[in-house]
C-alpha cells in the first residue's frame, strides 16, 4: 500500500523551488546561474554550499552533501521522507492524498493531537510564570545562581511552577482540557482528594521533540530538597528511551560531532558556551534506542563522552562506551580534571579551555580500561588476572580481527604487557561462553550488533514507517571506489548537463553501459533517453527515484564536478576527446569477457575509441 505515487511526490517537488525553499534556512547570495551560502552541514567560513534553480539541486563543494528539495529537507531537519513530503505540501497548498486510519488509529492520533496541544499551553504558561512577578524569585536563581542570561533563558524556553498546588490545574481547565487528558499528560495528579499538580515550586525545563515541539518536562528543585528533579511521565508522545534533551537544536550544529553529558544543565551550559552540538539522555542510562538514534545519524557523527566523574557517571561512561563501540560509533571521553560537571568545568574555565578538552579527548575504549583499572589492586596477581580477563572479553566488542588488533597493540603499550599474551587470553576466554557472556553483559548489555540495525520499535509516527517500508524505491547503491574515473564520468555528465547541445556531438560514440553501473550508469541512462526524446534532463526528478539519500549526495556530487576554464573550443575538443576515451578506456577494462556477447562489445568501443580519435567533435 504505497502512500504516494511517484507522480504526487514529482508534482508536490516541481511546486517547491528549491532555492525559495532553501533560502529559508540559509542566507543565499547569488552568483551566476548558483546560489552560495554558509554549508548548514558542516562547519566553514567561506561559501561553498551552492543551490541551482534550473538543475532544482543543491550541493556543497566542501562536505559533497547533495539532493534535491526533499534531501534537502530531510537531512536538514533529520526528517524521514513523509515529513519532508508533508512540509512541502502544506507549503505549496497541495492536498495530499489522505490515507484511510483504523478506529484505533484514529483514537491514538487524536490523543496524540491532545497531548501535543496541552504541552504546548502548559509550556506557554510555564514560560510566562517564570517572566512574571510570580517568578521572580525562580529567574534570581536562573541569573544569578547558574549564570545564565534572557537569550539562553528563552532559547531553552525554561519556566516556572509556582508554589500553589494546582495553579496547572486550574489553569489547563480553564482553557477547555478534561480531567483525563491533564491526567495522561502528567501534568496533574488526580488524587482521592482531588487533582494536584505534577510540579510544585520547581524550575521547569521543557523537553522538546525533533521538531523543537514540547513533548513533556523536568522539574528541578531550587534547594536542596529531594528528588533534585522529577521528569514528567511516559505517553504516546513521550518515551525517555527514545529523546536526547537538546538533541533538536544538537542536530542542526555544524559540529561534526554530539557531545553527549549528563543532565539538563551541561547542555545548557555547554550550548551557552558555543556548544551547541550538547545532549543529556533524559536521568537514564543511555538506552538501546538513544545509541540507534544517534547511529542512524547521516552524518555518522562521532560522540563526546562528557559525564560527571563520581560513581555514577563512571559507571554510565562504562556502558555508553560499550554500546557505543559495539555499533561502531566513533567515540572519545571528555575528561573535566577537578571539575566535577561541563557546567562547573564552563564556569571556571571558559569555552576555550573546554575546546581544548574536545581536542584532548581519549579513545574511549581505551579510556574505559584505564579507568577500570583504577579498581584493581595492581600488586594482587588475583586481581591482575580479572582485569586483563575482561579486558580480554571486552576486545570482542569489536567485529574484526583487524580492529581487535590495533586495540591488542595499544593496549599493550599502555598496560605493560605483550600483545601475544592479550591474544592468547582473548582465545582462552573466549572458550568460556559463560566467562565471556558476563563480560559483555557488564560492558554492552549483552546486545549485538544486530540490535541496533532493525527498525526502531517505539517509532512515533506510524505513518512514516509504512511509508519507508512499502515506498522502496531504490534503484542500486554504487560502490565508486576510483576516483579517477567517477571524476572523468563527473566531467562529462556535469558537461552534458550544462550544455545539453553537447549530447549530439556524441551521442553515436557513447551509451550508458559506458559508466559505471551505479547511480552514474543510472543518471546517464536517464539524462541519455531524455535527449533522445528531446526532453529537458531534471536531475531533481531522476533522484526522486532514488530513497536513499546517500545516494542523492552522489548524484549532485557526480553532476557538480568541476570542469575548469575552457578557454577556446580547441581546449574544449581536446578536454571532450581526453575525456571520451577515458571512459571508454575504463569501460574496455570492465567487460566480463566470460559473458556472451563480450567480444562484440569490445569491438564495438574500440571501433568508438578510434572514431572518437580521428573525428572533430565540436
Ligand atoms: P545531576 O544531579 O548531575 O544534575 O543529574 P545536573 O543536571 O548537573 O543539575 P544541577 O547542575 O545540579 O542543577 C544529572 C541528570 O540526572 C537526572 C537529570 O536528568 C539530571 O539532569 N536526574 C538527576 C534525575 O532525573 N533525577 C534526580 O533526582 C537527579
Ligand atoms: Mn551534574
Amino acid at each position: 500500500m504505497p502512500m504516494y505515487s511517484d507522480d504526487i511526490i514529482e508534482e508536490v517537488r516541481s511546486r517547491n523551488d528549491i532555492v525559495d525553499v532553501v533560502s529559508s534556512y540559509v542566507q543565499l547570495k547569488r552568483s551566476g546561474s548558483n546560489y552560495f551560502g554558509l554549508c548548514p552541514f558542516h562547519n566553514e567560513k567561506s561559501p561553498s554550499f551552492s543551490v541551482n534553480r534550473p538543475k532544482q539541486m543543491f550541493y556543497c563543494f566542501g562536505c559533497h552533501k547533495g539532493g534535491n528539495v526533499y534531501t534537502f529537507l530531510m537531512e536538514y531537519n533529520n526528517w524521514e521522507f513523509p515529513e519532508a513530503i508533508e512540509e512541502l505540501a502544506n507549503r505549496c497548498g497541495y492536498q495530499l492524498p489522505k490515507r484511510e486510519m483504523s478506529r484505533e488509529e484514529k483514537l491514538k492520533q487524536s490523543k496524540k493531537v491532545k497531548l501535543k496541544n496541552i504541552m504546548k499551553d502548559a509550556a506557554n504558561y510555564y514560560f510566562s510564570a517564570l517572566h512574571s512577578n510570580n517568578g521572580k524569585m525562580a529567574m534570581d536563581y536562573l541569573t544569578n545562581n547558574r549564570g545564565l542570561d534572557r537569550d539562553t533563558i528563552r532559547g531553552f524556553a525554561l519556566g516556572y511552577a509556582d508554589g500553589n498546588w494546582d495553579s496547572m490545574y486550574r489553569f489547563l481547565k480553564s482553557k477547555g482540557y478534561e480531567d483525563e487528558i491533564m491526567k495522561q499528560s502528567g501534568l496533574v495528579v488526580f488524587h482521592e482528594k482531588g487533582p494536584r499538580d505534577y510540579f510544585i515550586n520547581r524550575l521547569i525545563f521543557p523537553i522538546l521533540d525533533d521538531k523543537s515541539k514540547p513533548i513533556a518536562f523536568g522539574g528541578r528543585v531550587f534547594d536542596n530538597s529531594k528528588p533534585k528533579y522529577l521528569n514528567s511521565n511516559e505517553n504516546e508522545i513521550f518515551h525517555k528511551r527514545n529523546n536526547f534533551y537538546g538533541l533538536d537544536r544538537a542536530k542542526r550544529s555544524r559540529r561534526g560531532a554530539y557531545i553527549l553529558c549528563e543532565g539538563y544543565m551541561d547542555v545548557i551550559a555547554l550550548h551557552r558556551a558555543g556548544f551547541d552540538n550538547a545532549i543529556a539522555p533524559l536521568g537514564t542510562a543511555l538506552t538501546k534506542e538513544q545509541v540507534k538514534k544517534l547511529k542512524v545519524d547521516r552524518d555518522s557523527k562521532k560522540v563526546y563522552i562528557c559525564f560527571d566523574m563520581d560513581f555514577a557517571g563512571t559507571d554510565a561512561m562504562q556502558r555508553a562506551v560499550g554500546m557505543l563501540a559495539l555499533c561502531g560509533v566513533d567515540a572519545k571521553v571528555i575528561t573535566l580534571g577537578e571539575y566535577k560537571d561541563p557546567d562547573e568545568f564552563i564556569k571556571a574555565n571558559g569555552s576555550e579551555a573546554f575546546e581544548e578538552r574536545i581536542n584532548k579527548a581519549e579513545n574511549s575504549f581505551i579510556f574505559s580500561l584505564k579507568k577500570l583499572r583504577e579498581e584493581y589492586n595492581i600488586n594482587d596477581p588475583e586481581e591482575n588476572n580479572r582485569f586483563f580477563r575482561m579486558m580480554a572479553g571486552r576486545l570482542y566488542v569489536f567485529p574484526t580481527e583487524i580492529e581487535r588488533d590495533n586495540y591488542v597493540a595499544t593496549l599493550a603499550d599502555e598496560f605493560n604487557v605483550s600483545a601475544d599474551s592479550i591474544r592468547e587470553l582473548m582465545r582462552d576466554v573466549a572458550k568460556n561462553e559463560s566467562e565471556l557472556n558476563r563480560y559483555k553483559e557488564g560492558f554492552f548489555r549483552g546486545y549485538t550488533a544486530k540490535d541496533f540495525e532493525e527498525e526502531s520499535e517505539t517509532n512515533d509516527d506510524i505513518i512514516s514507517e509504512d511509508m519507508y517500508e512499502n515506498n522502496s524505491r531504490r534503484l542500486s547503491t554504487a560502490k565508486m571506489s576510483k576516483r579517477g574515473i567517477m571524476e572523468t564520468e563527473g566531467i562529462l555528465l556535469t558537461w552534458l548537463l550544462d550544455e545539453p547541445s553537447l549530447y549530439n556531438a556524441i551521442s553515436k560514440y557513447i551509451d550508458a553501459e559506458d559508466f559505471t553501473e551505479g547511480v552514474a550508469r543510472d543518471t546517464a541512462a536517464k539524462m541519455f533517453s531524455a535527449y533522445e526524446a528531446g526532453e529537458e534532463f531534471q536531475p531533481a526528478v531522476l533522484m526522486n527515484a532514488f530513497e536513499d539519500n546517500e545516494d542523492h549526495k552522489r548524484i549532485a556530487g557526480i553532476l557538480n564536478t568541476k570542469i575548469g576554464e575552457l578557454e577556446s573550443n580547441e581546449d574544449k575538443e581536446v578536454l571532450l576527446k581526453e575525456t571520451l576515451i577515458k571512459l571508454k578506456n575504463e569501460g574496455l577494462g570492465r567487460i566480463d569477457t566470460s559473458k556472451p556477447g563480450a567480444v562484440k562489445r569490445i569491438k564495438k568501443v574500440k571501433g568508438d575509441i578510434r572514431n572518437i580519435q580521428s573525428t572533430r567533435l565540436l
